[in-house]
């Protein structure tokens, strides 16, 4: 699989015949993926074989306040809210699921956190899960902090990549 820039799409004709099973998710991949990217409010990168769409993910700033915290995390972090990135939006096509791309693409993004983490520290990776997709995210690591929300520490991202 490649990664790719929304951006270095012409149109979003590529992505008409994308559906990872979730109306709103190939909504916005289809709608407000390159929109949001162009304004820079998120970046999308799309996985691609060729001319087939695999799949996509979305990043964007964020933070978590200490109350958010896991109480087991409170001991090593400020009081005031710390810098996050979030998983805004991920989506592999029902063509391709259950055949690795989803942590391809995980993967992928966590290389490019734990890069702008050198440049401007990034504490902690979180993701607001859909139901069905919480399994996903705690086979690598994520922590459930409540109201669907999941989080990574950075450090431990390191510590398992590196
Ligand atoms: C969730 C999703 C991204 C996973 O992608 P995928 O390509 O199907 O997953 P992978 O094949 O990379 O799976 C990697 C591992 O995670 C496991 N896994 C995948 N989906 C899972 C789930 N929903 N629950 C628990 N484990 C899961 C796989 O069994 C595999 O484990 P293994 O390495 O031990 O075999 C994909 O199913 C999807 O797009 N779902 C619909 C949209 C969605 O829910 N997105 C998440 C938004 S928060």
């Amino acid at each position: 699989m490649v990664f790719k820039s929304i951006l270095s799409f012409e149109t979003n004709y590529a992505f008409k015949h994308f559906d990872c099973g979730d109306s709103n998710l190939n909504k916005y991949l289809k709608t407000f993926a390159y929109l949001n990217d162009e304004n820079n409010l998120s970046k999308t990168f799309v996985g691609c074989d060729g001319e087939a769409i695999i799949g996509f993910i979305t990043l964007c700033n964020a933070q978590i306040e200490f109350k958010e915290m896991p109480e087991s995390y409170k001991q090593t972090m400020p009081k005031y809210p710390v810098p996050a990135i979030k998983i805004a939006r991920l989506g592999v096509d029902t063509k391709f699921q259950n055949k690795g791309y989803g942590k391809e693409l995980l993967l992928f993004a966590f290389k490019k956190i734990i890069q702008v983490s050198v440049s401007t520290g990034v504490k902690a990776v979180i993701v607001d899960a859909k139901e069905n997709s919480k399994g996903f995210y705690e086979k690598y690591g994520f922590v459930d902090i409540g109201n669907n929300t999941f989080i990574l520490l950075v450090d431990t991202l390191i510590d398992g990549l590196l």
